[in-house]
Parts: C-alpha cells; structure tokens; sequence
C-alpha cells in the first residue's frame, strides 16, 4: 500500500515535469524531498568525495555554499553577467574546471538575480558542460515562475546532451514553503549518469532523510494535476506588477541602480555605486527614505566608498496580502566573502538587514 502511494507520488511529479520535455521521465527518476533545500543537499552530498569540486554561480543562492562546507566540497564560482541578463560566463566556467570539477549549478529561473535563460544559452549551458564532462545542476524551484520576454525552458530539455539532475519544490510557484515538498530529479534519457551503484547511493541516502510528512506527500498528485491556470496567472500578474513597481522606486533611490530588470523568480540585483557623487567618507542612508520604500532601514552610517557592490532586493510576495502595499525588502547577498556583508556586520547592521527566505517558512 505504502509503496504504491509513494509510486504514485514519483509518477505525479515525473509527469509534472515531463510536459516541457523531448522524452519522458520515469517515476523512477523522481526522488521526493523535504523542500528544494533538502534537494540541494542530496545533489552536492552524492557529489562528495575527497578532492572534487563543484562550480557555483556568483551571485548565487548561498545554500550550496553551505551544504558545500558541511560535505568538505570544494566551491569555484563562476560569474553571471549582469549586462547580458545575467547569463553565465562560460569562459569562466571552462577556465575553472579540472578533471576533479563534477558539476556546474544554474539557477533558472534566477535568485538573486530575476533571470531567465533562452533556450539558445542553455544549450550552450549544455555543451560546455558536455565538453567539461560535468553534470549540470538545475535549480528551477522558480521553474515557469517567468514573467518578461523569454519563456521558462528546463535544463531538462538537454538532458541528452549532458545529465541534469533538476531541482525544485512546490514552494514558489504553490507558494506554500512551508509545506517542505520538493523533489531532485534526474534527466539523463541516455543513461550516461545512471548506473546501478549510483542509484543504489541515492536510495540509500534517501532511506536516511526520510522526506517529508505523508498528508502533504498524498496532496501532491492533486496539486500537481488540478491547479488551476488562473492560481498561476495570478501569481505571474503580481511579480510582473511588483517588478515594476519595485523598479521604479530603485531609479528615486540615491546610489542604486537596477542593471537588468527581472523576468523571473521573485528578486532583482540592484547595483551600489558611488560613481558620479561627491559623498563625504560616511554617508548615511536615509531611514526615513527607506521606510517609505518599504525597505529595512539601515540605521547607522555606511562607508559608501566601499558599498560599492551588488546586493539583491526581494520583492516577496510570499509574505501574502501579495504585496499590496507595496512592499520590497533588502535581500542581502549572504555570500560569506561579500564585501557588503562584511561591512555591515562591521557596522552592526546585519540583524536589521538579514533575508527574509528563512523567515517565509514560518509563515
Ligand atoms: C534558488 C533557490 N533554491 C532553493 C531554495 C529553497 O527552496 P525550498 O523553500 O523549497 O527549500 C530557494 C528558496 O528561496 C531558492 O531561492
């Protein structure tokens, strides 16, 4: 009984996914997690070994840094380009890898960064990690969470061109992150990456994690199949509205500026310059201002001299009422190496100005 439902589970996402597909994903393919986040860790756990290294995009979701750091994985960054939407630099990536280098990572489509790849750069995405024989990790736990002119093409898709384990969860596009359903899923329709010892790993790691509880796991199938088009439709209205508002505002703020407007997931980069201002060594940034942007005030002086970096602004609409205030907040880049980061913490700042994604979970 318990084995056909969770059969049944598989099958439901495997069939989710395979609507954007050339081919067909089995259930066997589908693992079900507790959250994209635990999805996150079981792609970088199996990876693991003495003296490998994974590549990570920069900015980046900085979970992987994390999961990294607890599997003793070494992380390369790799960079995206804000003035070509935030596409990833491929030559980096080629640069950066060496015969100990098992995978890049994407997140499309994007946090921080509100990208989303053309299916013309993701095959490039494909080729390049073909040719560096490496696996390419696809976060879509934003996955046709796009709103602009590209539409949202899984990595999936070049799954015959190289293995794409592909991560994602009910959490955004369900708006539901606290429910922890997610899934790691993996695309290889030529079986390059799937042998018996490396299926064999994967079930027994996840024999370990256990997944999440059983009401929302018999939830899925209906959720998956029976959502209907207007719940999407909506959510997609409310980010394009958001964006643009949030956009807006970004142009009456001193000293930031947006280089790419997003079309996707729920956050946009702004960039801090000090460029073309004659500011004295401090400068404080106005509270007053800020509140009446809805952004979290940062209330001592900041060394502007040296903010001069990119940091990441949620417009999270998860924090329901879907933003009809207005509402956006600073999203820190919590790259552990971030200047910003460190300069605020510098300045006590950090409490006031930390990200609101762990919060969601509560709500
Ligand atoms: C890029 C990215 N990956 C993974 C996650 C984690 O998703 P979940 O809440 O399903 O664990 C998030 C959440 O913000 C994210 O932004």
């Amino acid at each position: 009984m318990f084995i056909l439902f969770v059969f049944s589970l598989n099958r439901a996402i495997a069939e989710y996914l395979s609507h954007d597909l050339p081919y067909k994903l089995s259930p066997d393919d589908a693992f079900v997690t507790s959250g994209c986040t635990q999805a996150i860790d079981v792609a970088l756990s199996m990876l693991a070994r003495p003296g490998v290294n994974i590549l990570l995009p920069r900015p980046g979701f900085p979970i992987y840094e994390l999961c990294a750091a607890f599997r003793h994985l070494e992380v390369r960054h790799f960079d995206l380009l804000p003035k070509k939407g935030w596409e990833v630099d491929l030559d980096a990536v080629e640069a950066l890898a060496d015969h100990n280098t098992a995978a890049m990572v994407i997140i499309n489509p994007g946090n921080p960064c509100g990208n989303v790849y053309t299916y013309p750069h993701l095959k490039k995405i494909a080729e390049t990690a073909k040719r560096l024989k490496i696996l390419v990790i696809a976060d879509e736990v934003y996955g046709l969470l796009a709103f602009g002119a590209n539409p949202f093409v899984p990595m999936g898709v070049f799954g015959s061109v190289v293995p794409v384990p592909t991560l994602g969860s009910l959490s955004k596009r369900w708006i539901v992150p606290g429910w922890r359903l997610g899934w790691f899923v993996i695309n290889d329709p030529n079986d390059i990456f799937r042998n018996p010892k490396i299926v064999e790993r994967l079930k027994k790691y996840f024999d370990i994690l256990g997944g999440p509880s059983t009401f929302i796991q018999e939830a899925v199938p209906r959720i998956l199949q029976q959502t209907e088009d207007v719940f999407f439709t909506k959510t997609i209205n409310i980010l394009k509205q958001t964006s643009d508002i949030c956009c807006e505002r970004i142009k009456k703020i001193p000293c930031i500026s947006c280089p790419y407007k997003p079309v996707g997931s729920m956050a946009v980069m702004v960039m801090f310059s000090t460029d073309g201002y004659a500011f004295p060594e401090t400068f404080y940034l106005d509270c007053r201002e800020q509140k009446r942007y809805g952004m979290t005030p940062l209330k001592k002086p900041v060394d502007l001299q040296r903010l001069n970096e990119l940091a990441s602004i949620g417009y999270n609409m998860v924090k329901q009422g879907l933003v009809s205030r207005q509402v956006f907040s600073l999203w820190l880049n919590r790259d552990p190496n971030s200047k910003i980061r460190a300069l605020l913490k510098r300045h006590k700042l950090i409490a006031t100005a930390a990200s609101s994604t762990f919060g969601d979970k509560r709500h």
